[in-house]
């Protein structure tokens, strides 16, 4: 029989880590989620078996080092993008590099066995944004310690209350004529939230995927108009899409936090980085955690379903949503 090993969640109250935490407590893996906002975790996983709360903070190295305790294997899935002003949102990398640092060092310390990172697509050196670089150097940060640590790259997570699907929908359903700077025609390849989790709970299993840097996406690899002409004629609704070579990122960062729910703090660093390809070039996951990959035509498909059935209420969203 499988032994299942001890984990630690970070990110329990946000978008994947709060999906993720509702599979490992179905797959009776006994887990501990390090949380600092306790309003959000899922308040049916209070007091069930097997699934523990810590109360702590990724920015205070005490409380991280205390949640490790007894753990065996960790899932980071934390950033700090978010919050509704801008100055608050500029900071976002200082938090993300001393989150990652103070996490290292307390895996050392408490020495645990594996640490596996969820962080973003996208090459350094290729005039990379700045929250997706922060993605890549958060990775190394975690790869620098003794703790054998898997790193995922995703591009955009297609799922309902996920930032990328929230931005999508409310554009495609609320503007009958869409007016994008050039990011429209960037190629990306985006991936499901099923798979995702699939991958995640995957590597926790397999360990020759410990250490390892791995590239995850979906079979499509779109252009962003692409996802939104997709995304409408699911929806059965004439778009038009046109892209405006002047219009600047930041102004269109502006009219993206205007008509969608997606808080200022997480557009301007999502939308700064639509210039940049974000495509999987490493294909070792495919043979490493074998799969069945969702078209985006299902990932969509799957996304409005679960909105339909639980009225518009997601089962997790993205935590800067309530900030
Ligand atoms: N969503 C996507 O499309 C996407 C794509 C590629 C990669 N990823 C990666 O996936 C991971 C999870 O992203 P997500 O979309 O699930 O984000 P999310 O919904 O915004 O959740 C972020 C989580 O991080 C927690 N957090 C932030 N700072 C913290 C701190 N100092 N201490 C403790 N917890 C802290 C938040 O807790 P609070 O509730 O307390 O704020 C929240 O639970 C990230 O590493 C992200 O880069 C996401």
């Amino acid at each position: 029989m499988e032994t299942k090993p001890r984990v630690l969640l970070t990110g329990a109250t946000g978008f994947v880590g709060g999906r993720l935490l509702r599979v490992l407590s179905k797959e009776g893996i006994p887990t501990r989620s390090i949380v600092r906002t306790i309003e959000r975790y899922p308040k049916e996983l209070i007091d069930r078996s097997g699934v523990e709360i810590a109360q702590g903070d990724l920015l205070d190295r005490v409380s991280v080092q205390q949640a490790m305790d007894s753990m065996e294997i960790a899932f980071y899935l934390v950033h700090s993008m978010g919050g509704r002003s801008i100055s608050h949102y500029r900071t976002y990398i200082e938090r993300d590099l001393k989150a990652a640092e103070n996490f290292v060092k307390a895996a050392d310390a408490m020495g645990l066995k594996r640490i596996i990172y969820l962080g973003g697509l996208g090459e350094m050196g290729d005039n990379l944004s700045a929250h997706l670089s922060s993605r890549q150097v958060v990775g190394q940060i975690l790869q620098s310690g003794q703790v054998k640590t898997t790193v995922l790259r995703a591009a955009n997570i297609i799922g309902a209350g996920g930032a990328p699907f929230e931005m999508l929908r409310h554009l495609a359903e609320r503007l009958p004529v869409l007016v994008c700077p050039r990011w429209v025609d960037t190629r990306c390849q985006p991936i499901a939230v099923e798979n995702v989790l699939e991958y995640l709970v995957g590597c926790l299993f397999q360990p020759a995927t410990a250490g390892l840097t791995l590239d995850i996406g979906g079979p499509d690899i779109i252009t962003y108009r692409d996802l939104l002409n997709i995304y409408a004629r699911m929806r059965g609704l004439r778009r038009l899409v046109i892209a405006v070579p002047l219009m600047n990122p930041v102004l269109s960062s502006y009219w993206i936090n205007l008509v969608t729910p997606v808080p200022a703090g997480i557009v301007m660093p999502l939308v700064e980085g639509l210039k940049n390809e974000v495509i999987c070039r490493d294909k070792r996951i495919l043979e490493l955690v074998p799969i069945r990959l969702l078209s985006m035509k299902e990932a969509i498909c799957n996304a409005l379903a679960e909105l339909e059935q639980f009225s518009g209420k997601p089962i997790s969203r993205q935590a800067c949503f309530l900030a």
